[in-house]
């Protein structure tokens, strides 16, 4: 695969970058406070100020837009199509080469399957992060979206990426896998699919493509969309989150199961009375690698039980 840098780039480039909030806009009251602080706070902005870089000759052309601000725990499926509209509205301008999403860690893995699922990405649509706030004193932000425009101006590049710690991630497999440290990020049995060392791209695989789903297929409102839960399989197990669930009026289920897709004897009998009453239930695994195979497989097979939830909403409005 090629290696290919911002500098060597022969056409001039526009990269969007969406701002919505996370860590990496986040702040502290006091410098080097790299836990105690409040997410969200910096301005996309403020945000690409930090990185001087961006600004020199050779670096593409910068828009910004504030499309949220939140702590990513509390991302909604309001924000998810908000995005992926305005997502799919700058891919559609010629001139722009790509777009970065600055987000949140704690969901990005939510957002990126989403993305995944319903764009389709000719060119590369890019989430950045970052494990400490905008005011520590050793920031990993302003490196990982300077790499993320890197990534968003290359011509070639396609597809729902992440990009953290000088690893370009695509969806599939993609999870928070630290609480903590600034490479949080893995990609299970498939490692990156490319990284970036200084300004550099160095390609290992093929950039993804997901199914395209087309915007205008889902109901306008969020709320209409179908409600789906994770339950979680674990020694105690009981049926009565699955009942409970199901006289709210809950749509589809993921079991979050142990291992290789088993689940508490309790949890798989009211499962099975969900299915009988129509109710689907796919299983992932809670294991944090490997995916489930043999008969345990199913539409979740490779998928976390967050990404498996959202891809189970999607296949109910089909
Ligand atoms: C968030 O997810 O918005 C806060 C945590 C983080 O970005 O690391």
């Amino acid at each position: 695969m090629p290696s290919i840098s911002l500098a060597e780039r022969s056409t001039p480039a526009t990269v969007v970058i969406l701002g919505t909030g996370g860590t990496i806009a986040g702040t502290s009251a006091r410098p080097g406070d790299n836990v105690g602080y409040t997410a969200a706070q910096r301005s996309v902005q403020d945000l690409l100020a930090a990185v001087p870089a961006l600004a020199a000759p050779g670096a593409p052309g910068i828009e910004a837009e504030q499309l949220a601000q939140l702590d990513s725990k509390d991302m909604d499926h309001a924000t998810w199509l908000a995005l992926a509209q305005r997502v799919q509205q700058l891919l559609a301008r010629p001139e722009v080469s790509g777009v970065v999403i600055t987000h949140g860690t704690d969901t990005l893995e939510e957002t990126a399957w989403w993305l995944h699922s319903v764009l389709a990405a000719p060119k590369p649509v890019v989430l950045v992060a970052a494990m400490r706030p905008a005011t520590a004193l050793a920031a990993d932000g302003p490196q990982n979206l300077l790499d993320a425009v890197t990534v968003a101006a290359t011509p070639g590049v396609a597809g729902v990426l992440a990009v953290l710690a000088g690893q370009v991630f695509g969806a599939t497999g993609l999870r928070k896998a630290h609480t903590y440290r600034t490479q949080a990020f893995t990609a299970g049995d498939g490692g990156p699919i490319a990284v970036l060392e200084e300004g550099q791209l160095r390609q290992f695989r093929a950039w993804p493509q997901g199914p395209g789903r087309a915007l205008d297929r889902l109901p306008a409102r969020p709320q209409d969309w179908p409600w789906v839960e994770i339950v979680s399989s674990h020694a105690g197990a009981r049926g009565d989150g699955v009942r409970a669930l199901l006289a709210a009026g809950v749509r589809g289920l993921v079991v979050a199961s142990t291992g290789n897709g088993t689940v508490h004897r309790e949890l798989e009998a009211a499962l099975a009375s969900a299915q009988a009453a129509g109710v689907p239930v796919w299983r992932a695994t809670r294991c944090a690698d490997g995916v489930l195979i043999g008969a345990a497989a199913g539409p979740a097979a490779a998928l976390s039980p967050w990404q498996a939830r959202v891809a189970l909403m999607l296949s109910l409005l089909d």
